[in-house]
């Protein structure tokens, strides 16, 4: 059984605009130089997600940092050595790092950077939603707040979720999931889950087009379709690999395609292009009936995270401490007990 809840989307007016700014070749490498010695002079390890501006994935790998998939970022922000830790993603993620790590001081490039799963979870109403199906076992996307998490049993990224649900409908457990309803669908789909879903959506995947993905594809018979569980059924069934950002790259690597088109956001392209120099991406198009484009294939939160800003971080003590992730301890160890399930479920 799957059931579908009331409509989460956001409102227009909810989702900024992509404002990506240009900064000139010189002053990009003065401000790489910059943040380097800023990582270094406050001991800071910089995590970085696939998505945001490619010179910060580039400085996190320099620096010894990490640039990977949500998943990932958790794992390597709970094993840094550092006492610090800069996360370059969207506000999910740097209080993941902070559940993972109270004792670690965490920031980020700026705390606007948010996620349209998480603002449209709102923790009242998932806690009514839970009240309402007391019998079932609650899983969550790690793209929510830290109050829905202490809500939950179980906390997922798409690497692991199929897993985790596959083996819940093993132990006989009825599931409530939130906020992504695609990713919740194309789950009940592949593990036949008793499923109870939230009605959230991530507006850069809702945004991508079967139809024109479709007449793509007839310009590009020979192109494999690499899709991010995010995106609308429609365009899943058109994929030839479905996954995760770390499962897209994958994907590239292994398949025998030369042209892919990639139905996730363009910020993936960069680690795409850097370990397949030779293939060709292209991105899958957000154009079409009912488009509205308001994301374009890129994340408005994820572009936040420009490399002035992290500059900035590093630098300037006030708009340091205006960019911490604080939590609330007892929240935070709350919210820490379905993430720890998650990664023992991982390395089991
Ligand atoms: P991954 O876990 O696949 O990196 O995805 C995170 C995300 O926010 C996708 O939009
Ligand atoms: Fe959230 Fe979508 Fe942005 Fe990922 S791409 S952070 S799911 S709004």
């Amino acid at each position: 059984m799957t059931e579908l809840l009331r409509d989460y989307s956001l409102q227009a007016a909810q989702v900024p605009l992509v404002a990506e700014c240009v900064i000139d070749l010189e002053e990009r490498a003065v401000l790489k130089e910059r943040i380097r010695q800023g990582l270094g002079m406050l001991g800071a390890t910089l995590v970085a997600h696939y998505y945001v501006d490619s010179d910060i994935q580039d400085l996190a790998e320099e620096t010894g940092g990490l640039v990977s998939d949500s998943l990932e970022m958790a794992r390597f922000g709970r094993d840094a050595a550092a006492a610090t830790l800069i996360v370059s993603g969207v506000r999910f993620m740097g209080e993941t790092a902070k559940i993972l790590s109270p004792e670690k001081r965490v920031f980020m490039p700026t705390l606007q950077a948010e996620c349209s799963l998480d603002i449209g979870c709102p923790p009242d109403e998932f806690a009514a939603f839970k009240a309402a199906h007391a019998d079932r076992t609650v899983v969550v996307y790690a793209n929510t707040s830290a109050q829905v998490k202490a809500l939950s049993d179980w906390v997922v990224t798409s690497s692991c979720a199929l897993e985790i649900v596959a083996h819940l409908q093993d132990q006989g457990e009825k599931v409530l999931w939130a906020p992504d309803k695609h990713l919740g669908r194309y789950i009940q789909e592949q593990t036949k889950a008793d499923m109870i879903l939230w009605s959230g959506a991530c507006v850069v995947h809702e945004e991508f087009k079967a139809q024109a993905l479709l007449d793509m594809k007839k310009v590009y018979p020979d192109a494999a379709v690499l899709v991010h569980p995010e995106s609308p059924a429609s365009v899943i069934e058109v994929a030839d690999a479905v996954g995760s950002t770390s499962a897209i790259i994958r994907a590239a690597g292994e398949l025998p395609n030369d042209t892919f088109i990639v139905a996730t956001d363009r910020g993936i392209f960069h680690k795409l292009k850097q370990l397949n120099p030779t293939k060709r991406f292209i991105e899958a198009p957000t154009a079409g009936d009912g488009a509205t484009c308001r994301s374009c294939a890129h994340c408005p939160w994820m572009a936040m995270n420009e490399l002035r800003a992290l500059d900035r971080v590093l630098r300037d003590e006030a708009y340091r401490r205006d960019n911490e992730i604080l939590l609330d301890p007892e929240l935070g160890r709350r919210a820490k007990r379905p993430l720890d399930r998650m990664l023992a479920f991982q390395t089991r």
